[in-house]
């Protein structure tokens, strides 16, 4: 993301940077690179070819010794406590199409998808922010701006700065308090920090009067390390002088009457690509203002595609999606990317503050066509998180982007395709999902990386603790092998004996480039367009038979795959699979016939105990990119710092659609 900016803020002060109109699904684009491009990046059908098989083999019959006592492993996580440790993070151009429309037309798949996350965590942590929330403004519903009826519109300001603008009502948040009030969601918000002499809190203001304890912080800036980059600050502008403005904030807020309660602020939210969050720490930040903060946050994603997305895709530069495959496919990879916040996340928790990933994805500038919509996200998402949660840090936000992003965890149909498609879900909603049961909602999980099969980068391992006993254990195959020799036999054997048996819960995929016909336990949401955020199918648990005599009990794990194994046959988290609330889609299936999913599988999964709400698809207009060919930028690969200076840019971007830009964040 934070290099796409950089395009952005090059573009935009130094070229007019042009708007254009929005691009519907199926027509092709007529201009630049991607002129062949005849599906927007969340319905792409890119398949790669899977890494091939480790050569020599690995072992793939390995032992795994656990302590069932939480008191004789050392290194435990500490234990994760409330909701869903994966939220989400939906950028304020896009509300419209995942919330809804407004505060009586809520989009049913969310509510669906929320009420499965709940079912087994107990709620979610939903930020409605990035990088759009600096300008966005509050407005009266008879603004001429707003169309009657909608909660959101756009603007575009001023003759010489061409940034298109979010607009909302006071609706929105009660919106947000709707969608609270059918299903356990808390919500996070953004106060615009474009401009620090005149600050506007209208969103804390009324934010916090109608959401009251829905709303659980505030964020204070994001990515205030790039401040400079994108031409919102003059340098010099320090870690002092973002410690400072957020002392201004609070001393704000403290004298407005509506603000019941300033002290939520999240930060210091940094990229890390420009500071780290440390180099605010230093300036004393959390020293001042422990008694105003919600929670510690920094945002990050391991790699971009901004090249290929906002320049030229056939640049020497540009991320080859195949060659980055691997990369997604190796736990080594996941334990250094969560060990650059491990300090951070134990500094937050020795002030006592939840320490939040609160804005990532597979890669910024829309992720990696078949990486960040394959089964190989699903897994990658699974193991991250664990890791993240194993090195302590709190909860994670996996961001949502619109249709002209490849990562996202859930997409409503483009608009005028409401009446007879429905929802995609990306394979990293799984991951939540999964998450979301390993560690449950007893507030007592502990984590840890089980460095199983003498570390090997394809075979991770987690040993999950619950309560103080060892509850769980996830059991990862990232090898891609239909032949099964690359299947692992996985024997566990527990200090204290093993149960007579344990029950396993699967999450598939036929490999790892695929994208459709993902299941858990053997229950699926389905494939693209076709999707109401409730599981179908049977429920699938595995029960395998230990031996107790040998203390051991032999796992399978298909290449690929992942399984949960519970080793306590009465944990509750054993009998979830759809949530008995849903959302019914009733309103649509009057009117149109063309919806593809099994309704005897839904029958059978408790799909029809429904509370009834009546609902209609959002839709917003969607922008598309725009770009003509010439040398490409020059933005430096992945991860990593990414150069500020960019070279030979300013020539090859004709136009770019900023609502289209401001989406895919
Ligand atoms: C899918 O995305 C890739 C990478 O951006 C692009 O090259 C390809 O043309 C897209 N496919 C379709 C059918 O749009
Ligand atoms: C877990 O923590 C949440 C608050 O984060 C609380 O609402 C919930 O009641 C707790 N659950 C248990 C079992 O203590
Ligand atoms: C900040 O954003 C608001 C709303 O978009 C705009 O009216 C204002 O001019 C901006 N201020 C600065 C200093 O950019
Ligand atoms: C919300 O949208 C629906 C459907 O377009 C409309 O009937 C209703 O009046 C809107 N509600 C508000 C509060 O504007
Ligand atoms: C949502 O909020 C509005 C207030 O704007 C209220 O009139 C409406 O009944 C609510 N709808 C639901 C489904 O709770
Ligand atoms: C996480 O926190 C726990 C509890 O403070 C600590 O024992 C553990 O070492 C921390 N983990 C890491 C990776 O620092
Ligand atoms: C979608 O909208 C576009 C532009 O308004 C129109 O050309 C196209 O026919 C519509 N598609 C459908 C399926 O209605
Ligand atoms: C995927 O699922 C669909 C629908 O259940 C089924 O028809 C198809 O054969 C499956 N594909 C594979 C490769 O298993
Ligand atoms: C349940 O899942 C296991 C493991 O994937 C599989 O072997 C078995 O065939 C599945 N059973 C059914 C009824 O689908």
């Amino acid at each position: 993301m934070a290099s796409l900016l950089t395009v952005l803020a090059l573009a935009s002060t130094s070229l007019g940077v042009t708007i254009y109109g929005q691009l519907p699904l199926g027509q092709t684009q007529t201009e630049g690179p991607w002129a062949t491009t005849t599906a927007l990046a969340a319905y792409n059908d890119t398949r790669l070819t899977p890494p091939a098989v480790p050569n020599p083999a690995i072992n793939r019959n390995f032992a795994v010794q656990l302590q069932r006592d939480a008191a004789q492993v050392p290194g435990l996580s500490l234990p994760h406590v409330g909701p869903s440790f994966y939220g989400f993070s939906i950028e304020m151009s896009v509300i419209t199409q995942v919330l809804g429309k407004n505060s009586s037309f809520i989009q049913v798949p969310f509510l669906n998808l929320m009420a499965n996350l709940q079912e087994r965590a107990g709620g979610v942590l939903v930020r409605l922010g990035g990088n759009t929330q600096e300008f966005a403004t509050m407005v009266e519903p008879d603004d001429h701006r707003i169309e009657p009826g909608h909660t959101f519109g756009k603007t575009i300001s001023g003759s010489t700065q061409t940034l298109e603008f979010v607009l909302y009502t006071r609706d929105m948040f009660y919106m947000a308090n709707n969608i609270s009030s059918m299903v356990n969601v808390k919500w996070f918000l953004g106060i615009p920090f474009n401009d620090s002499a005149n600050w506007r809190t209208a969103i804390a203001e009324e934010g916090q009067t109608i959401l009251g304890d829905h709303l659980l912080g505030l964020q204070a800036a994001n990515e205030p390390d790039f401040y400079v980059t994108f031409g919102r600050r003059q340098a010099p502008y320090e870690p002092a002088d973002y410690k400072r403005e957020v002392g201004e904030l609070i001393q704000h807020l403290e004298t407005r009457p509506m603000i019941t309660n300033p002290r939520i602020l999240i930060g210091p939210s940094t990229s890390g690509q420009v500071w780290h969050a440390e180099q605010v720490f230093e300036t004393g930040f959390l020293d001042d203002y422990k008694d105003y903060l919600y929670a510690v946050s920094v945002e990050h994603y391991p790699n971009n595609n901004c090249i290929a997305m906002y320049g030229d895709p056939n640049s020497p530069e540009a991320v080859r999606p195949q060659e980055l495959f691997p990369y997604y496919l190796n736990h080594n990879n996941v334990v250094e990317l969560a060990s650059h916040y491990t300090a951070n996340a134990n500094t937050a928790a020795t002030y006592g503050k939840p320490f939040i990933m609160f804005e990532m994805n597979t890669g910024s500038c829309g992720g990696f066509a078949g990486i960040s919509d394959t089964f190989t996200s699903a897994l990658w998402a699974l193991d991250y998180g664990f890791q993240m949660a194993t090195q302590n840090t709190t909860h994670a936000l996996l961001h949502v982007g619109g249709q002209s992003v490849f990562y996202n965890p859930f997409t409503a149909p483009p608009s005028n395709q409401t009446e007879f498609n429905e929802w995609t879900l990306g394979p990293v909603y799984y991951s939540a999902l999964v998450m979301a049961e390993a560690f449950g909602k007893s507030n007592t999980s502990q984590i840890i990386d089980l460095r199983a099969n003498e570390n090997n980068q394809n075979t991770p391992a987690y040993g999950i603790f619950e309560r103080g006993q060892l509850s769980k254990v996830a059991l990862f195959n990232y090898i891609d092998d239909p032949s099964g020799a690359n299947d692992l036999r996985v024997a566990l054997t527990v200090n204290g004996g093993v149960p007579t048996s344990v029950s396993v819960k699967y999450l598939e995929g036929i490999s790892v480039n695929e994208k459709n016909n993902i299941t858990w336990a053997g229950q699926t949401f389905g494939n693209k367009l076709t999707v109401d955020g409730r599981l179908r199918g049977s429920p699938n648990v595995t029960t395998i038979p230990c031996d107790q005599g040998q203390n051991v009990c032999t796992i399978p794990v298909p290449a690929p795959g992942f399984a949960l194994v519970f080793l306590s046959t009465s944990d509750e988290a054993l009998a979830i699979s759809q949530s008995p609330t849903t959302f019914s889609t009733s309103a649509y299936q009057r009117k149109h016939n063309t919806i593809t999913w099994d309704r005897q599988a839904v029958q059978t999964s408790n799909g029809h105990n429904a509370g009834e709400l009546k609902a209609k698809l959002g839709s917003t207009s969607f922008g598309w990119l725009n770009v003509a060919s010439g040398a490409a930028p020059s933005l430096g690969g992945r991860g990593g710092p990414v150069p500020l200076v960019v070279q030979g840019l300013l020539g090859t971007m004709v136009g770019l659609v900023l609502g289209s830009v401001l989406q895919v964040l």
